[in-house]
């Protein structure tokens, strides 16, 4: 089995106005080279109200970064204030849609039923969902990451097509390693990866193979070549790391590293 091309991922969370957005962007593009297209795929997900601006960009440059969303709602229109609807998404040409992020489900109350609507109103909408998954640090201390990560991805991909689940990018973020400085080392991190690959090949068999998995938590430049050497690790969330250009682009070009 050949391995995936990695997608590395940007979500820069509540962070950077439009005018700031534009620069980043332009900066990060400077930064990237042709050889790192050709061997990974790159996404940045700004706050909604910046993807206008960051599409222009990215059309008007020619610059081959993905557009990327941070949450979308499961509607496609109606009385939901303050919500943003897939379909609205997809016609800024945004191609991914990050879903059940931690910080949606742990602060905002986001439950595995909402991240598999959500789940098939990105695919509806011909888009890709991120879909997160991960244990806090109790979890984990009580043994129960596998049983956790396996419940979510169980859940939220509820009543998919094998041929919808093949496309599709799952991201393993253990709790306890966002924005903290604390990265899952390694081994453990490909042990979570190759159960949650386990679980998708038990529900909709040849989309494992073909199915992305991601590893976030604190990724850095230091830690990337590590992680993504791993077999069943295809690509990174980046969260902190991915707010400056620089460090951005030196995770994006780990296979130079070491
Ligand atoms: P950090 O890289 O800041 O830990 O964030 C990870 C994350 O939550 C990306 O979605």
């Amino acid at each position: 089995m050949s391995k995936r091309k990695p997608l590395i991922s940007g979500n820069w969370k509540m962070h950077h106005n439009h005018f700031e957005a534009i620069q980043m962007v332009q900066k990060l593009s400077y930064l990237i080279n042709p050889g790192d297209y050709e061997a990974v795929d790159v996404s940045i997900h700004p706050p909604f109200t910046d993807l206008r601006s960051v599409q222009t960009v990215l059309e008007s440059d020619r610059i081959p970064v993905a557009l990327g969303a941070q949450n979308c709602h499961w509607e496609e229109k109606g009385a939901f204030t303050g919500e943003v609807a897939p379909t609205m998404l997809a016609k800024m040409n945004v191609s991914l849609v990050i879903v059940g992020h931690s910080e949606r489900r742990e602060l905002f109350g986001e439950t595995d039923q909402q991240v598999n609507k959500k789940v098939k109103a990105v695919l509806k909408a011909e888009m890709t969902p991120i879909l997160c998954c991960g244990e806090t640090l109790e979890e984990r201390e009580a043994g129960g990451t596998a049983d956790k990560v396996s419940g979510q991805i169980k859940a939220g991909l509820a009543g998919l097509k094998g041929e919808q689940v093949a496309g599709l990018v799952i991201a393993y973020e253990p709790i306890w390693a966002i924005g903290t400085g604390r990265t899952a080392t390694p081994e453990d991190a490909q042990a979570v990866c190759a159960a949650i690959r386990q679980v998708v090949a038990d529900g909709w068999k040849d989309a494992a193979d073909s199915v992305r998995i991601q590893y976030g938590g604190s990724v850095k430049p230091a830690t990337a070549p590590d992680l993504m050497r791993q077999p069943d690790i295809d690509g990174a969330l980046v969260g902190g790391a991915a707010l400056d250009p620089d460090e951005f682009s030196r995770i994006i070009n780990y296979r130079l590293v070491g």
